[in-house]
């Protein structure tokens, strides 16, 4: 499950092997978050390079700018959806690009703001829209969802296995009052799974937020289509990076990759996952559900 430090772009090390940045290079950061992958690669793509970096998240963008400022020259801020990769360059006109990272899920900043609504730890309004512009927030799925689709949701989404019993008792909660906050959300799921589910490491909540917050943002769908689009912006030689955190994510660039690759255009790099090495985790134990897969442009 997922946490971030904002301090330690998770396998950068890799990331920056496979992708090889050179002066001139132009490279998609399709998610840049806290700008840690982001500033490694435009280090070394100057003189001449470009990183195009995208977040849908307008507040991080704007922190992830100030972090850049010293390669403002080089750095292309994009707040949008990396769904529309393909239209993305084509509006700023930047042709074929060597190489391009996918870092998914939320960052740090999303965790320790209490007010976006992500944590499970930090009470706040049950938010979790990366795009605050973007109409639909966990509070209204979890008070508007009939009960069968709150458990398919937190099943589907989650890989929840209590996902019935939590979503009855949401909905017994939600039928006294309308469920507002990540702490109410939180203490309504742990009172309702077995006492042992309670004293794992992870919170009981865990897998259900993880759930709502895919949904709200259709995370899944969005890098479907962006993994899709991928191959179609690469240079030939161009590598397509992309770190997920649970089995979903990695599910659909497994076979994202695999469909690319019998038809020829994608050599897959990395045939077994990559994981951080142990000294990563140790450090920074919010990188140990990571895993890298990569794919080069070959046609
Ligand atoms: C894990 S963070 C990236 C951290 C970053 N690599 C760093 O080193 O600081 C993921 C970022 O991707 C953004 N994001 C997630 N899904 C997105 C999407 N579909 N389109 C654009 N940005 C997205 C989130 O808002 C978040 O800021």
């Amino acid at each position: 499950m997922e946490e971030r430090s904002l301090h330690n772009p998770v396998l950068l090390d890799e990331v920056i092997d496979f992708l090889n940045p050179a002066p001139g290079d132009i490279i998609i950061d399709a998610t840049v978050g806290g700008g840690g992958h982001a500033e490694e690669i435009l280090r070394r793509i100057s003189p001449g390079g470009t990183l195009v970096g995208i977040d849908r998240d307008a507040e991080s963008l704007k922190l992830a700018q100030e972090r850049l400022n010293p390669f403002q020259d080089s750095f292309k801020p994009i707040n949008k959806n990396f769904r529309d990769i393909r239209k993305i360059l084509e509006e700023i006109k930047a042709g074929k690009v060597n190489g391009i990272l996918f870092d998914l899920g939320i960052s740090s900043i999303h965790l320790e703001t209490a007010e976006r609504g992500f944590s499970i730890k930090n009470a706040g309004p049950l938010d979790m829209r990366m795009d605050r512009s973007q109409g639909i927030s966990a509070e209204d799925l979890v008070n508007d969802l009939s009960e069968i689709e709150l458990s398919s949701l937190i099943r589907d989404f989650g890989e929840e296995r209590f996902h019935r019993r939590i979503a009855g008792a949401i909905v017994a909660a939600r039928a006294k009052r309308r469920i507002k906050t990540t702490a109410e959300l939180a203490e309504i799921i742990s009172s309702r799974v077995p006492y042992r589910y309670r004293r794992q490491r992870i919170h009981p909540a865990t897998r259900a937020f993880q759930a709502l917050r895919i949904r709200v943002n259709d995370e899944l769908a969005s890098m479907e289509d962006a993994l899709r689009a991928s191959p179609g912006v690469l240079k030939e030689g161009g590598r397509v990076c992309v770190i997920s955190f649970h089995s979903l994510e990695d599910r659909i660039a497994k076979n994202v990759f695999k469909e690319f690759a019998a038809k020829g255009v994608l050599r897959i790099l990395t045939k077994k996952i990559l994981r951080p090495r142990e000294d990563e985790t140790l450090t920074n134990p919010r990188a140990r559900s990571a895993k890298l897969r990569v794919a080069e442009r070959i046609a």
